[in-house]
């Protein structure tokens, strides 16, 4: 990676990533593509070059790929679970119209992609627990079909064209930068703003309902790492199983609690997240990950709890 292209750099994920990537590979090296009403502001706007880039949008980012000379493209513009239920023509055109654009793009340009898959990509027929690397995804929401999909295709670019494509089934990210919108996992983010801000947690999620879930920063350094993993130590490409911590609701709420004995949560379950996050394996398998790139996650429930607590306190200060 030496010139890289972010799209949906302003993202729950993309703006941490974005900012990791300059610090790793130069700032003028990492683009922000961003869509109109979503610009980057402040160290995202300042530190290094940014360019519209819809991912609808294939002359745009061909322009954007040609002008920069990329060779490496994040490809971080989604709906999450619940809001794509809702719009769920607008959840493939961007998931997988998009994707299209983006694997043609790198096709005629020479590009290496990353597209994120998800613990979404199982359904209700995959072993719930410790869930394998190569085993039964039936999704039942439009999000993880799409998610299969984008596992798929990026193979077929592979196999069929070479094209350098790669990724992770991303558990529920937690962090403390930008939230995210619309996901069955957010639950795990707002549980951390309301416990900062004094307020009772109301959650959407029934008590042992198990997923997984993961730290930004872990959830980062396994992208990039994957992204410069030695392709010959690589068995698979799409979709690896990463995993670094598994809970239900009542468990983050007892490892926010030892930190805020004062804490309260109560549950009022919300059907449609419930029903999705049901459909979700408990936890996966991810060894393959471990041998084939050496993935080795740092944070668990309890350090990621002080770290959110923490760094919450001083951004909402
Ligand atoms: N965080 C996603 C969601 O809840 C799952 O990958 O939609």
């Amino acid at each position: 990676m030496k010139k890289i292209l972010i799209i949906g750099a302003t993202g729950q994920i993309g703006s941490e990533l974005t900012m990791k990537l300059r610090g790793l590979y130069g700032n003028d090296n990492v683009v922000a593509g961003y869509i109109t009403g979503a610009e980057p502001k402040g160290i995202l706007a300042e530190s290094g070059p940014s360019a519209i880039c819809d991912v609808t949008d294939a002359p745009a980012i061909a322009e954007v790929v040609k002008t920069h000379q990329i060779d490496t493209i994040f490809n971080l513009a989604a709906l999450l679970s619940v809001v794509a239920e809702r719009k769920p023509m607008l959840a493939w055109k961007i998931g997988i119209d998009g994707l299209w654009n983006v694997l043609e793009v790198a096709r005629e340009n020479g590009c290496a992609v990353f597209t994120p898959s998800s613990i979404g990509s199982f359904g209700p027929e995959t072993p719930r627990a410790r869930t394998p690397q190569d085993t039964i995804q039936r999704p039942r929401t439009i999000y993880g079909v799409s998610k299969v999909t984008t596992e798929l295709l990026s193979d077929y670019y592979f196999n069929k064209y070479g094209v350098d494509t790669r990724s992770v089934r991303f558990p529920g990210l937690i962090s403390n930068v930008t939230p995210p919108g619309g996901g069955t996992t957010d639950y795990a983010v707002d549980i951390y703003y309301s416990a900062v801000r004094g307020e009772k947690f109301v959650c959407p999620i029934a008590e042992g309902t198990f997923m997984d879930m993961m730290y930004m920063p872990d959830a980062l350094n396994g992208a990039i790492q994957l992204m410069e993993a030695d392709a010959s130590r690589l068995v698979h490409r799409n979709g690896f199983n990463i995993a670094s911590m598994s809970f239900e609701p009542s468990q983050i709420y007892a490892a926010i609690k030892k930190y805020k004995p004062e804490f309260e949560m109560v549950y009022d379950v919300d059907p449609l997240k419930q029903a999705i996050a049901s459909s979700w394996p408990d936890s996966l398998d991810d060894s393959c990950a471990r041998m084939e790139w050496d993935w080795n996650p740092t944070y668990d429930l309890d350090s990621m709890t002080r770290d959110m607590l923490e760094k919450l306190a001083k951004r909402l200060a």
